[in-house]
């Protein structure tokens, strides 16, 4: 499979605030690729880093094998994006708005955006004032916008974000659609699985800026017993405890989530009463879906 976007060590520090630690992923051509995360995660800083509205401090973004030289904007021509809600003139028609967006651009296919308007089932409503769109128009517009120059790629984040049950699943729709009548690939974020989970086929989840896990998604969500949690007051024993010991572990309000090889915790349990560390509760993560609820909880 070959890799259509490739991020490797990315990090981004706001003083002295490690926003994004050392992340690393990739994306297939093809792809619908999930981006999972509780809010403050890292994916927003993530997606705008790769379209080069923020400085990362180190690392690198390879788009169809060739590194991204960030002083050069060219490499934008092959993605569309869209970060936060879209931002459309509300008084004028939707028709209005992509053609000052293509106007601006430097596409030359002046048909591109009636086949936009088609694709996102807003061409009956072309010449309607944005401002009398409900909010999933709105959003679908923003798609619309996207695909204006034809990309390969296009990111969306938290797409769904304010759009009732029936909003998002005509999203999930257009975003299937899209990629596999069009053939682009998709990343898509969110902060909810099971939205992952019924659109994407691979995913990343990530949490506190770093990566937690990566894979299939049918794989990563019927593996089991992939982590272990620890609940206990003793934090700073229990991080010693890991930290000599070169267990990773995730930390939420004395809930420690640990990635444990052994089906058998007995082991675990008694090296920790010989620390004197107290545990109040401790549980095998057996989906996906119950660690990744452990992390938000
Ligand atoms: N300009 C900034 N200055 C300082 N800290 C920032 C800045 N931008 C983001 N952060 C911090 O970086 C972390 C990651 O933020 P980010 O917006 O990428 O998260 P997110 O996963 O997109 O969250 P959400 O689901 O809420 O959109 C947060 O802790 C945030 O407060
Ligand atoms: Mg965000």
């Amino acid at each position: 499979m070959s890799a259509m976007l490739e991020v490797n060590n990315l990090n981004k520090t706001y003083k002295n605030f490690k926003a994004i630690d050392d992340i690393s992923f990739q994306v297939n051509k093809g792809d619908i690729y999930g981006f999972l995360g509780p809010n403050g995660a890292g994916k927003s800083t993530t997606l705008r880093m790769i379209l080069g509205l923020i400085k990362p401090n180190s690392g690198e973004i390879k788009l169809n094998g060739s590194l991204i030289n960030f002083k050069n904007k060219k490499y934008l021509n092959n993605i569309g994006a869209l970060i936060e809600r879209p931002d459309f003139y509300k008084n004028l028609s939707a028709y209005q708005n992509l053609k000052i967006l293509y106007s601006m651009s430097r596409i030359n296919n002046p048909k591109i955006i009636h086949d936009v308007l088609h694709e996102v089932d807003l061409f009956d409503r072309k010449d309607d004032k944005v401002g009398s769109y409900s909010q999933g128009m709105k959003q679908r517009l923003g798609i619309a916008q996207t695909l204006l120059h034809n990309p390969q790629i296009i990111i969306l984040d938290e797409p769904s974000n304010g759009l009732d049950p029936q909003g998002q699943a005509d999203m999930r729709e257009l975003i299937l659609r899209i990629n596999k009548d069009k053939g682009i690939t998709v990343i898509i974020s969110s902060h909810i699985l099971a939205e992952i989970e019924k659109i994407a086929n691979r995913m990343i989840v990530i949490n506190k800026g770093k990566k937690i896990i990566e894979g299939d998604v049918g794989q990563l969500m019927s593996s089991e017993s992939i982590k272990l949690s620890v609940k206990t007051t003793s934090n700073k024993e229990i991080e010693n405890f890991f930290n000599s010991r070169d267990i990773i572990y995730e930390s939420n309000e004395g809930i420690y989530t640990i990635s444990w090889p052994e089906k058998n915790i007995d082991q675990l349990v008694k090296e920790l009463q010989n620390d004197n560390i107290s545990i109040f509760e401790i549980k095998q993560l057996k989906t996906l879906e119950e660690y990744f609820l452990n992390l938000t909880n």
